[in-house]
């Protein structure tokens, strides 16, 4: 599906809405840094590299629309812009590494009008580093990929979620590509069935066989023989490979090793954070109980009834049998080659 994504049309970004998939293909066109903040909290637009992308392009607007005396006031006003996006999701580490890039730039000794330039030029980078780095991991992990797989993939790390060829999806999209007969099982992803909504929608786009399974089917499929390897993308990866992603892989992690199943996370080096030494430091979302106890707003449970709803869980690096980045893979002991391939 291209980069439809997200588009960067000057003076506005456009999203396709999430949440509105598969049923509608509906666009937004956001020009001001609240209603891409709500949009990200909301999940119109979500997957840890696309909300880095957007994050950025929220403070780039912000930035054009300032007006200010000096530099000092200028940059007084983009730190509230700043903090407005850091407050939407804190578990994606690409969001924040897009933050600290636009900082960076916007702390440059440059006038206003030179700053709210690059800060422009800042973000079309990001954005594009982020496609770039999408197609080469894609084409190193799908070397891991043989023909005949049956490969299970968790809530969605595809076009949608990065902007560009997909992270997951693209190692499998790369595999088929290159003549490999494959075969998916995406897990629905409950709470908010990114599997069952958005990577069936994106498979079946692309052509590729793909069979739609509740979340608690996949030790079933696993014990059974079906599953040649599983594929996750990541929020935030550990200096020790201690990987944050979609609640519920840490489950199909432990899973698939009890089975002898092959546990591939694949992520661009944005998703990687040097300064938290593991998972247990990781910050995990918590999102609304609403979530659990409706499904597309209808409820579900009795009416008053508690309810936790954790977006992500960490997933152990011993788990892990290799992290596929656009630098390369990585097996254990993760500590060394991280570093090496961030710094
Ligand atoms: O809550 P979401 O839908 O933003 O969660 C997304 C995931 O967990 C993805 O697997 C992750 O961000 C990687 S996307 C390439």
């Amino acid at each position: 599906m291209g980069n439809l994504a997200i588009e960067w049309l000057g003076n506005k970004v456009k999203i396709l809405d999430q949440t509105k998939l598969p049923q509608q293909e509906v666009y937004l066109e956001l020009s001001d840094h609240q209603s891409i903040a709500s949009a990200i909290t909301e999940l119109k637009i979500r997957g840890a590299p696309a909300i880095g992308i957007v994050g950025a392009y929220a403070i780039a607007l912000a930035a054009l629309k300032i007006e200010a005396g000096s530099k000092g006031g200028f940059l007084e006003k983009l730190r509230g812009v700043i903090e407005t996006i850091a407050a939407t999701r804190p578990t994606a580490r690409n969001l924040f590494a897009g933050i600290d890039r636009m900082e960076e730039v916007a702390q440059a000794d440059n006038t206003i009008e030179q700053t709210k330039a690059a800060l422009v030029g800042e973000a079309i980078k990001i954005h594009s580093e982020e496609v770039e780095a999408d197609q080469k991991l894609s084409q190193m992990g799908a070397e891991l990929i043989e023909d005949g797989f049956t490969i299970l993939t968790h809530c969605n790390a595809g076009s949608l979620a990065t902007a560009g060829y997909g992270t997951a999806l693209g190692v499998i999209k790369r595999a088929e590509e290159q003549g490999k007969k494959i075969k998916v099982l995406a897990t629905e992803t409950r709470p908010l069935l990114q599997g069952a909504r958005l990577t069936t929608w994106e498979l079946k786009k692309a052509n590729i066989p793909v069979t739609l399974i509740t979340d608690s089917m996949a030790g079933y499929f696993m014990s059974r023989g079906e599953v040649s390897c599983v594929i996750v993308g990541a929020d935030r990866i550990a200096a020790n490979g201690d990987t944050a992603n979609k609640i519920g892989t840490y489950s199909l992690a432990v899973l698939a090793k009890e089975n002898g199943i092959p546990f591939y996370v694949a992520a661009p080096t944005t998703t990687i954070d040097l300064s938290l030494a593991s998972g247990d430091e990781i910050p995990i979302e918590q999102r609304s109980p609403d979530e659990v106890t409706h499904i597309q707003r209808v409820g579900i449970a009795p009416e008053g009834v508690d309810a936790a709803n954790p977006a992500f869980d960490v997933t152990p690096h011993r788990y892990i049998t290799a992290i596929i980045t656009e630098r390369g893979i990585i097996k254990e002991p993760y500590g060394g080659e991280l570093k090496e391939m961030v710094l």
